[in-house]
């Protein structure tokens, strides 16, 4: 697989080619996620749910998420790597980049951070030191005691205008890419048209330029519940190799989410 950069995704969501995306967290499936040629991978902190077993996002360290991002940068070395800040690592600016330092030397490309509006000045502060920002709203799961759950989020109308001018906001400070995660599909269809910035969406629908999965979903073995967005590829295809390639192939194609995975 040749190098993957941003301008690659930015030159797809021009051209209308939607885009496959996954997470990882070993060198293992790494490879086998480099060699179907997954452009992009995210080392996330879903990690202290699907590896650590734990309930919520919340107790994943910056250590955890560098230990990790050295395991897949090894098996992937031309992916598009983007690492998850964790929980309270974003608490000022200075302190985000101090933290976004270590991702980026760990062998991340780009850091991804949850929340709107009031990131903007750390957007800035990241961008200018030049560390490339993936922003992450709608359902962001570190945030999972404040909405009370995991709930969709931006059905009210309020509510839909404020994620939409926060990732308006977030783009005008420099965060060049977009994860929506679990908002209506109309909303997420509107907020793509409306940025210039690939938008990547988990349980947004499939209007957005790129989809990300849990590998563990993708693959049904998540030890805890799985979302009713996500769909088990190796059930359908069984083997590994065949249920990373169709996932690939059925998000390019537009036929990953369909009806029967996206919320309305
Ligand atoms: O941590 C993670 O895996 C994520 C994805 C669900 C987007 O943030």
């Amino acid at each position: 697989m040749k190098k993957i950069t941003i301008s690659d995704l930015m030159k797809w969501k021009k051209a209308g080619h939607k885009f496959p995306t996954s997470t990882a967290y070993d060198a293992s499936f790494a490879q086998i996620f480099e060699n179907e040629e997954m452009p992009v991978l995210l080392v996330g902190d879903s990690l202290g749910m699907v590896l650590q077993g734990h309930s919520d996002t919340l107790p994943v360290t910056l250590e955890d998420i560098a230990y990790h991002t050295r395991c897949v940068r090894a098996g992937s070395p031309n992916c598009l790597l983007m690492a998850d800040m964790p929980f309270m690592t974003l608490n000022t600016p200075e302190k985000a980049c101090e933290n976004a330092a270590v991702l980026m030397r760990a062998g991340a490309n780009m850091v991804k951070i949850e929340g709107g509006r009031w990131l903007v000045d750390t957007v800035k502060m990241l961008t200018e030191r030049a560390v490339p920002v993936c922003a992450h709203m709608g359902l962001t799961p570190q945030s999972v005691n404040i909405f009370g759950g995991y709930k969709i989020q931006g059905k009210e109308d309020e509510k839909a205008e404020e994620i939409l001018s926060d990732a308006l906001a977030l783009q005008g400070a420099g965060a060049q890419a977009l994860v929506l995660e679990c908002i209506p599909a109309e909303l997420a269809k509107r907020i793509t048209k409306a940025l210039d910035i690939p938008v990547i969406g988990i349980g947004a629908g499939s209007d957005t330029d790129g989809q990300i999965l849990v590998m563990h979903d993708m693959l049904g073995i998540s030890a805890n519940y799985m979302p009713k967005f996500s769909k088990n590829f190796l059930a359908e295809t069984g083997d590994i190799k065949s249920a990373v390639a169709k996932y690939m192939d059925d998000v390019k194609n537009g036929l990953f989410p369909d009806e029967k995975h996206t919320i309305a």
